[in-house]
């Protein structure tokens, strides 16, 4: 199975892979203090942003365990780079999935995030046949709790000082979203293939 990063369109946006071009806009959310506060990578050089960019353009496929692709988040009324959603595949044994999201800041507070990554999930569960998926976020970013909270994903943990945080202890929250409550939440009845499939799995060895 290989999933290869492609373009969606959603009402405002165009969420489609990266290009050369975009390394300006990608800089601009790279180098700001405030877009990198709760992420895990310092500020960035247009160097760094460069290499950055340079590796999400060369892997535009997900075909193992811990593979990532970054998609591009662009408007379309005036073709801006608002930032990225970046999604993993994270165990295809178990079939879990991990989305990851960063907008520059004067496209915050628009509904621009929910928005591309509902379109990156709409895509993902069937496409890469995921059962799950989770968000992780730093405990005090509470603008990504509640993206993921309005996205429908539930809080399934807090990690207490589960990692060192720029310099200090950090607590991590973990979101979920399953397959089944994906497709309630956006009015689709669950396909007949992933029950068979279930029902596969559950079968006593003949
Ligand atoms: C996390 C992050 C992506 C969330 O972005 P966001 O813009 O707050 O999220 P949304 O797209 O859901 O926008 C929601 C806001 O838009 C408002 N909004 C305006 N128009 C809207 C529309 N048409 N549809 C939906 N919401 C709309 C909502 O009311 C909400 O505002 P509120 O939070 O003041 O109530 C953003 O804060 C970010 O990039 N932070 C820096 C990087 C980062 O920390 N990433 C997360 C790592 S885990």
């Amino acid at each position: 199975m290989t999933f290869t990063v492609g373009t969606i369109g959603t009402p405002r946006l165009l969420v489609r892979p990266f290009r050369e071009d975009d390394l300006d806009a990608i800089h601009a959310l790279q180098s700001d203090p405030e877009v990198v506060r709760y992420l895990p990578w310092l500020l960035r050089t247009r160097e760094e942003s460069q290499t950055w960019l340079a590796a999400r353009i060369a892997a535009s496929t997900l075909e193992a365990d811990d593979d990532a692709v970054a998609y591009a988040v662009e408007r379309r009324d005036d073709g801006r780079v608002l930032g990225s959603i970046t999604l993993f595949l994270r165990s295809i044994e178990h079939e879990q999935g991990e989305i990851g999201f960063v907008l520059e800041r004067s496209a915050q507070g628009q509904g621009y995030a929910a928005e591309a990554t509902a379109a990156v999930l709409d895509l993902a569960f069937p496409a890469l046949d995921l059962h799950r998926v989770v968000g992780k976020a730093d405990a005090r970013n509470t603008a990504s709790a509640t993206l993921m909270q309005r996205l429908g994903m539930r809080q399934e943990a807090h990690l207490r000082e589960c990692e060192r945080f720029k310099g200090e202890w950090g607590d991590l929250v973990v979101y979920a979203v399953l397959r089944e409550e994906w497709d309630r939440l956006r009015g689709r009845a669950q396909p007949a293939s992933s029950d068979s499939r279930k029902d596969l799995r559950s079968s006593p060895p003949a």
